[in-house]
């Protein structure tokens, strides 16, 4: 599913605001694996699923074509994962300007994201909008650094869902550390693999404003990013900061190979911790296979 820059720019003229948005994504392999591969072009893909076969073209030409698309593909990866550095190692205001002056970009780090998503087994998305709707419908719901919003398409909850650049007038285009919600005015604010940013506790101490009290934080972490034998940080450090600001762990899903899912919520009461003592979270970087 490789994508050039320039043809994604066409397809796609906005700018930050309240309203624009994209396609979504899923995931990848071992900790933080293997970036896009050389994906077969659009036109061969669909050949192959209608079974076709491709008509003999001359040797040399297909031989050209070929390479040509591999190399796109490799140019097309080497893209996704300069994003994707970009994005866990800069503030989320910097993203924010950055996607804000080529917001085609965007589009260019989800076709790599979905790519290394669909290598998953299972997507963390997909397990937080089973609990969703298995929870109340009536909850409001802010789904912080929604992708493609599969979750708002997929409940029938009300959800803001919130992102750095959108297509979608249902998406609100901010950088999630100030969004335009009101003070507790959620009952279950969401990070799904969006803890990207170097000022991540900002991105929480947001979410713990919006949420009312008793409202549920549910965050999904690549795994390596939270396990100190490849280099993460301590599960339970990351878990005792969140409760200095404010929550109560419930309970947390180790269960899945990619991803380590967290249940919070909010005390009735609480007052942060001042100079809370927060873990780095180390970038989710792709190698190149
Ligand atoms: C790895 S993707 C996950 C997307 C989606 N939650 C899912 O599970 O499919 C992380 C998303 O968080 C967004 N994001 C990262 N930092 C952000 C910020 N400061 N403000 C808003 N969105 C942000 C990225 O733009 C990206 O779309």
């Amino acid at each position: 599913m490789e994508q050039d820059s320039a043809a994604v720019g066409r397809k796609r003229r906005r700018r930050g605001g309240a309203a624009n948005r994209r396609k979504t994504s899923s995931s990848s392999q071992e900790a933080c694996p293997a970036a896009p591969q050389a994906a077969a072009p659009s036109s061969e893909k669909r050949r192959r699923k209608a079974g076709e076969v491709a008509a003999a073209p001359k040797a040399k030409g297909r031989k050209t074509t070929s390479l040509l698309d591999k190399m796109r593909a490799r140019l097309s990866g080497g893209h996704f994962r300069m994003l994707n550095e970009k994005l866990y190692t800069c503030s989320g205001e910097d993203a924010f300007e950055y996607f804000k002056n080529e917001p085609e970009l965007f589009d260019v780090y989800h076709a790599g994201y979905q790519e290394q998503m669909s290598r998953w087994p299972e997507q963390p998305v997909n397990v937080i909008i089973n609990w969703l709707k298995s929870h109340n419908k009536s909850w409001t719901v802010a789904d912080f650094g929604c992708g493609s919003a599969a979750v708002a398409k997929n409940v029938k909850n009300k959800v803001f869902s919130i992102d750095l650049v959108s297509d979608d007038p249902s998406v609100i285009a901010c950088d999630m550390a100030h969004t335009p919600l009101e003070p507790s005015s959620v009952d279950v604010a969401i990070f799904c693999l969006s803890l990207m940013g170097t000022n991540f506790p900002s991105y929480l101490q947001e979410a713990n404003r919006v949420l009312k009290p008793s409202g549920w934080l549910l965050i999904a972490e690549v795994r390596s990013r939270l396990d100190p034998n490849t280099g993460g940080a301590d599960p339970d450090k990351f878990s005792e900061a969140i409760s200095q600001l404010g929550f109560s762990l419930v309970s947390k899903d180790a269960n899945n190979k990619m991803f380590v899912l967290f249940y919070f919520r909010k005390k009735e009461k609480s007052k942060a911790v001042d100079n809370i003592d927060w873990p780095q979270l180390k970038p989710c970087l792709y190698k190149r296979r």
